[in-house]
């Protein structure tokens, strides 16, 4: 069943009975049991879970390619280098994500072009994207932030049109669905991040790329695996057969790569996630819905509820709604301290944009601040400097995001939010 099923079907308590209040079940104590017990050796990897995990997560978004990686971060490192992004080129992302979306164009020597994003979805505006679409431009990295996919049909479109390669950045979407597709099968590949805030956790940090592109799996292997020349597409296919490894002729490398593996055990514990990705998100679905039924209960007009349009089945990883603080009469940080007070664990605000972090302003990868700028020679586009005003409709809004969590995993705990909101709505009533 899928999540929105499993929300019809089942009460909160029975979706919650589902899910270890410490976010360890039987699966991932069982599938990790297997790999102590199996050891570890250069042979192979442990108990084959790697390919395991690649074939589940593969099966369960319908494509054929599963890529393991060691975070979310490295997963897109690797899509745009085998994508052939290098100096001289320009990547498209959102001024309004985590800032690896936009550290890694830059790791691969490309520059970074902030798109602006749609005030009412927070995801990448596409009339911003054809905008700052330029002869340069090589790839984008449309974010599907907070667990909504962005408007991906006029991005698709512009990505045929300037053939252009297109990453999903799902760190925060699992099991999300745009105009009818699982949202991870749209763009040419897709990276989820199993960092310890997301839907499914591989113990901390982990991540995995998914495509239909065999021949760009192969590429992204390789970019995540030391460029050996033996690695492929097929599932578990991380290491070098011995036979071919131990041969004096063989040439190792036929490209350049980082090490992004993912070790045993955290495919282990991914597995046994896996198991339970729709619960989890059917959980986080429930969460959502909770906080805008209070919104709505208390006629509270100064909150005002995430839009979802009608062809996206939204993934939650939080729950982000607007402060209108003209209405409310005091501002975010008065307001997010009464939701503490009322019992709240916090809500965040939003990331600042990335192009407005210190590290893009000063540019300092770029050397010291009499070199820069100095892009590399080999780029000649117009990119010089990031600056206040790039993005107007997210340096606008980012003041006024209440970030509300939404991975508690016991109905005590949700219960807890809810009451803690309403007695804060109550409180300014
Ligand atoms: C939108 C987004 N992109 C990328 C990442 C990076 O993932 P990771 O922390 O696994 O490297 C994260 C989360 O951390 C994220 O939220």
């Amino acid at each position: 069943m899928t999540p929105r099923e499993l929300l019809a079907t089942h009460s909160a308590r029975e979706l919650f009975a589902r899910l270890p209040a410490n976010r360890v079940g039987e699966a991932e104590r069982r599938y990790l049991a297997e790999i102590l017990e199996a050891g570890f050796s250069n042979k192979g990897e442990s108990a084959g879970m790697l390919r395991r995990l690649e074939e589940a997560f593969a099966r369960r978004f319908g494509v054929p390619f599963a890529i393991t990686h060691n975070s979310g971060t490295g997963t897109m490192q690797s899509c745009l280098l085998a994508a052939g992004v290098g100096p001289g080129d320009e990547v498209i992302v959102p001024a309004s994500t985590m800032a690896s979306t936009a550290f890694v164009v830059v790791q691969c020597g490309a520059v970074v072009v902030f798109a602006d994003c749609d005030p009412d979805r927070f995801t990448i505006d596409p009339e911003d994207v054809r905008r700052k679409i330029t002869e340069h431009t090589k790839a984008m990295i449309p974010v599907s932030v907070f667990g909504l996919a962005p408007d991906y049909a006029p991005l698709m479109e512009l990505a045929r049109q300037h053939n252009l390669t297109v990453v999903e950045d799902n760190a925060e979407c699992f099991l999300g669905e745009y105009q009818g597709k699982l949202v991870g099968t749209i763009g040419h590949a897709a990276s989820f991040s199993f960092q310890a805030s997301k839907h499914m956790t591989s113990g901390g940090d982990g991540g995995m790329v998914i495509t239909s592109d065999e021949a760009y799996a192969r590429r992204i292997r390789k970019a995540a695996v030391v460029g050996y020349a033996a690695v492929d597409a097929r599932p578990g296919a991380t290491m070098v057969p011995r036979d071919v490894r131990q041969d004096w002729s063989y040439c190792r490398h036929d490209a350049l790569g980082y090490n992004f593996r993912m070790s045993a055990p955290q495919a282990a514990l991914a597995l046994g996630q896996l198991e339970r990705l729709d619960y989890l998100v059917a959980a986080r679905m429930y969460i959502a819905g909770q906080y805008e039924q209070v919104i709505h209960d208390e006629n509270c007009e100064w909150l005002i509820p995430p839009h979802v349009p009608a062809d996206c089945v939204h993934a939650w990883w939080c729950y982000a709604c607007k402060l209108d603080e003209q209405r409310l009469g005091v501002d975010w940080r008065a307001f997010r301290k009464t939701y503490i007070e009322k019992g709240g664990d916090g809500l965040y605000g939003l990331w600042t944009p990335v192009h407005l972090e210190p590290v893009f302003r000063n540019l300092s990868f770029y050397g010291s601040p009499e070199r820069a700028p100095n892009f590399d020679p080999r780029y000649t586009g117009r990119v010089k400097a990031y600056r206040e005003g790039d993005c107007p409709n997210v340096e606008t809004y980012r003041k006024h995001l209440c970030l509300f969590k939404t991975g508690m995993q016991t109905l005590d705990k949700v219960n807890r939010e809810l009451d803690a909101l309403r007695a804060a709505i109550r409180h300014y009533a």
